[in-house]
């Protein structure tokens, strides 16, 4: 196996996770990635890179996104910038001929995500987006229970979304709450991973009627070099321009229907992401701050057995139970999924294989989330493209 070096862009919340992945990644897979390196660290701040690259073994540090481009021995990219960024920094890697992992969501717009899916695949070159969640081993497990037909025919997939850091009023008007920036608020940051989950485990979406609000409409003006520590300036407050909570109703196009709901303003929810799917032949309900089980519905069990039971997650025959757990049902943290999405991601690399979810999915997400931007405008239902 041939020698692989990966740059990172990035040292915020993502960026640090991306580089506890790859050491955990290192671990799980052992032998299989032994050649692969993850080589230098791009920040803005180059002493706060400094002090990232020490901590998680990252040879290089520089400030310049620029300058990791043009490096030779580099040969594929993460991006875990804020999302204005993304498309420069993937037009300019794939122009370099380097495989890209981009962050979520994957573009401003759905234009803009054609653009960079196409630049990837004309430049045959692999290319993902970090719809983390999809590699969670419940998740999978799932995935694999509907692709067996063990729910049947799908008619429902309810989820929400819902965390609560934005009721902070004194929160600092960074990037997140910025459209020119984020793109989109909660929707964008949260519902893009519903967005994802719906279409990886239902299908793709066909019609959409979405409601937002924004209810903290100031805050204090803050660093506007994203990721870099400032003093906050109470004095000062800026508009923000996202929305704080997002509910969406939706048709698919094999004639399921669902919901969705994203909210940063909901209070004592952490990372709340849950979701259920009913089926012809069975349900399941999920939630991922209880990411070790899923509940499970059959209508084969025996009447007196009726009512969901419980699955743990991580049996011997369970999705990467070998490569994650030496005793089954142990469990994971935040990080495991990127650290498989990360592994997936380079045996693709090395053995020419198909990975997703890619920047056509990254495209696909950006069309839904277009369409419900304008239904929320337009207060009607709008065609997914
Ligand atoms: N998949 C997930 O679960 C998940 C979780 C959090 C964030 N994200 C995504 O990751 C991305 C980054 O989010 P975050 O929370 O880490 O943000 P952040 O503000 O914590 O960190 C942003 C980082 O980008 C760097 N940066 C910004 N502009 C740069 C530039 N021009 N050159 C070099 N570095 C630059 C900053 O120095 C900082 O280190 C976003 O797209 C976000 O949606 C994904």
């Amino acid at each position: 196996m041939n020698k692989l070096n990966l740059g990172l862009i990035g040292g915020g919340f993502a960026g640090q996770v991306h580089s506890i992945a790859f050491r955990m990644m290192k671990g799980f897979f052992g032998q299989k990635v032994k050649n692969v390196s993850l080589k230098v660290l791009v920040t803005q701040n180059e002493s706060k890179g400094r002090k990232l690259a020490e901590k998680f073994g990252i040879d290089e540090w520089m400030g310049d996104w620029r300058k990791l481009m043009s490096k030779d021995n580099i040969h594929a990219v993460i991006i875990a910038t804020p999302n204005y960024k993304h498309k420069d920094m993937v037009l300019e890697a794939v122009g370099k001929g380097k495989h890209v992992l981009c962050e979520k969501p994957f573009a401003l717009n759905a234009q803009d995500a054609k653009e960079m899916y196409d630049a990837a695949e004309n430049a045959g070159l692999k290319h993902g987006v970090n719809f983390n969640y999809r590699k969670t081993p419940a998740i999978l497990l799932i995935k694999k229970w509907i692709d067996e037909g063990r729910l049947g025919k799908i008619f429902t997939f309810r989820s929400s979304y819902l965390q609560d850091w934005g009721t902070d009023k004194d929160g600092l008007l960074n990037w997140r709450f910025q459209k020119k920036y984020a793109g989109a608020g909660s929707l964008g940051d949260l519902g893009a991973h519903i967005i994802d989950m719906a279409r990886f485990l239902v299908g793709e979406f066909s019609d959409i009627a979405g409601i937002a609000s924004t209810r903290i409409n100031k805050r204090p003006v803050g660093a506007l070099d994203f990721g870099v520590s400032a003093e906050k300036n109470d004095k000062i407050m800026g508009d923000v321009d996202v929305d704080d909570i997002c509910d969406v109703l939706f048709t698919f196009k094999n004639g399921a229907q669902g919901s969705l709901s994203s909210s940063r303003l909901a209070k004592g929810r952490k990372n709340h992401f849950e979701f259920e799917i009913y089926g012809t032949g069975g349900s399941i309900y999920f939630d991922w701050e209880r990411r070790n089980e899923v509940l499970l519905y059959s209508q084969e069990k025996p009447n007196d057995q009726s009512g969901f039971s419980k699955v743990i997650v991580g049996a011997t025959d369970h999705p990467y139970s070998d490569a994650l757990w030496a005793i089954p049902g142990l469990g994971i943290g935040f990080a495991e999924p990127f650290s498989i999405q990360l592994f997936e991601f380079i045996d693709a690399i090395y053995n020419d294989k198909d990975f997703s979810p890619s920047f056509y999915d990254g495209w696909k997400n950006n069309q839904v989330l277009d369409a419900i931007n304008v239904s929320i405008k337009e207060r009607r239902f709008i065609a997914v493209l």
